[in-house]
């Protein structure tokens, strides 16, 4: 690629140190060195200009900005796994390539999704919050103090047993808990008996029957408040709900409702339908210990982030070296 005009790529964030100095060498990359999120207005004019967008799931790269972009507009080689900021049926459309970075987040997000499960039964930040807000006055051990609810030998029940939800199972398998999912395709015979996991065609019946539910399906139009008001109240009122994946999957105010209303004991979230708005109704729940709430940060390890940034120039450079990327996200079959 020596010798060929290095593509003009525009990242919408501040990327880890190792990642951006590699853009650099390797294309004409605009860096955003101090991190301030583009406007919607920045996005439309560096669109209009560049030949790759990098943008992060703080960006909504909806099908007008993708219909106003420039025809030099090549590839949008996304920094995220996750792709639904992005249109991709618009930009398929237009000719334009889009790219993600699979793979790399699974071990990092499953194992948040594992300390939530834990946390909210195991009142693990109320603990840490007592002794901090206390600055380290507690009145010590007492046998009915803090009493949460066991793990072991409880039933999980996963909603996307896909490279996220398969390695939650892992891990839960492993802290005792009976593995149960609701997935559009049975995984294999060989994952199911590894896991000793029940498949769940009716995810209905799944749900009246756990202890905690895991949300680790995609966001998509279909899976959009897939955790209804209708299905949180089929939950049994001892049992939690854990959603590291995307806010859309569950109807939050439906979910506060039923907190609230003792029809679910507790939830740990990461994701939220507003973000980066939470509803302050969720954190009064936090603040009673009726809930944990993370600020996005499943996947937010150093190496995962490099990771990520290794796959996004990897996209870049096999495009333009004329190869389709291997991180192709095509549009959903209707
Ligand atoms: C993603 O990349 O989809 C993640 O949600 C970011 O943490």
């Amino acid at each position: 690629m020596s010798n060929k005009k290095k593509p003009l790529v525009y990242i919408t964030r501040k990327l880890p140190d190792p990642v951006e100095t590699r853009m650099r060498e390797l294309f004409e990359a605009e860096l955003n060195i101090d991190d301030t999120p583009r406007t919607r207005g920045d996005l439309a004019a560096a669109m209009a200009r560049v030949d790759v967008l990098v943008p992060t799931v703080t960006d909504r790269i909806d099908a007008e900005l993708i219909e106003a972009a420039g025809p030099q507009l090549k590839l949008i080689a996304s920094f995220s796994n996750g792709i639904d900021h992005v249109d991709v049926e618009a930009a398929a459309r237009k000719g334009i390539t889009v790219t993600n970075t699979p793979n790399v987040l699974t071990e990092d997000t499953a194992d948040m999704a594992m300390a939530l499960i834990l946390s909210v039964p195991r009142r693990l930040a109320e603990g840490a919050r007592i002794l901090t807000d206390r600055k380290g006055e507690w009145g010590g051990w007492s046998p009915t103090w803090m009493l949460g609810h066991r793990i072991w030998g409880k039933r999980l029940g996963i909603i996307g047993m896909g490279r996220i939800g398969t390695a939650v199972a892992r891990r839960a398998k492993a802290f005792g808990l009976a593995i149960h999912y609701h997935n559009r395709h049975r995984v294999s015979p060989q994952t199911e008996a590894s896991l000793e996991a029940t498949y769940w065609d009716s995810l209905d019946q799944m749900l009246a029957r756990v202890d905690i539910v895991s949300v680790n399906c995609p966001s998509t139009p279909a899976t959009y408040h897939l955790m209804s008001a209708r299905r949180l109240a089929l939950m049994q009122p001892t049992s939690y709900l854990v959603n590291t994946a995307r806010g859309g999957v569950v109807d939050e105010t439906a979910l506060i409702k039923c907190i609230r209303e003792g029809k679910i004991a507790g939830a740990g979230l990461d994701v939220f339908e507003n973000e980066p708005i939470v509803n302050p109704k969720l954190l009064k729940l936090a603040h009673e210990n009726k809930v944990v709430l993370l600020p996005h940060m499943s996947s937010a390890t150093i190496e995962g982030r490099i990771d990520m940034g290794e796959k996004v120039i990897i996209n870049i450079r096999t495009y333009f070296d004329g190869h389709r990327p291997p991180d192709r996200v095509l549009p959903r079959r209707t």
